[in-house]
């Protein structure tokens, strides 16, 4: 299946799915991104994508970037797109025309802790677990049905760096999993509607 990855920095989820592609029929047909000189444009570059930046401030202002992301994205024939550590929220446009077979990741056991800062969010308020969940991209931040979670114990030593990459470590794992299951079980690639499991 072809599969479409937004991304906004270093792309360590973007490699994990660039390095299990060929073995779970999937084709990362292209990386785009919100902003250059980003290690994920460096990956992609490496796994011989050429990555493609669709910039806010090249667009008067943040429907037509929504426009222009969508119609970037469309250009790749996507089956399905994943927003992984992508920091920008998906307008309607984009929705209207890939809602139902995005994906995104984060680093949270959603609904708790949406936003651009789940993790120093969990740290902050205390809980002794958190995690990351992979779900559906909706019309909300960090809204839509769930497709996996998993949990990760917060140690009492935990900053927030320490702590993110360990959640970090499960999705990468989960993200690819949840991938390669939607190829084998539900992305289909006749027409362009997707069906999920
Ligand atoms: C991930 O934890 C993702 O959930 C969050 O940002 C991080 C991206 O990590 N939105 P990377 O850029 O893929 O290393």
């Amino acid at each position: 299946a072809r599969v479409v990855v937004l991304a906004s920095g270093s792309g360590s989820l973007l490699q994990a799915l660039l390095d299990e592609a060929a073995g779970c029929g999937i084709a990362v047909v292209a990386v785009i991104s919100d902003r250059d000189g980003v290690a994920a444009l460096d990956r992609a570059r490496a796994a011989g994508t050429e990555p493609v930046v669709v910039k806010v401030s090249d667009h008067p202002d943040r429907a037509a970037w929504d426009v222009a992301l969508a119609d970037a994205v469309d250009g790749f024939a996507p089956d399905l797109v994943v927003s992984a550590g992508f920091m920008k929220v998906l307008g309607s446009a984009f929705l209207a025309r890939f809602g139902g077979r995005t994906i995104n990741t984060h680093p949270a056991l959603l609904p708790a802790f949406p936003g651009a800062h789940g993790v120093r969010d969990a740290l902050a308020y205390g809980v002794k677990v958190t995690g990351a969940t992979v779900h559906l991209v909706d019309d909300g931040v960090d809204t839509g049905p769930v497709l996996a979670q998993e949990a990760v114990v917060v140690d009492p030593d935990d900053t927030e760096p320490t702590l993110h990459e360990r959640i970090k470590v499960v999705e990468r794992r989960m993200l690819v999993e949840t991938v390669a299951a939607l190829v084998r079980h539900g992305a289909t690639t006749t027409g362009r509607t997707v069906r999920f499991p």
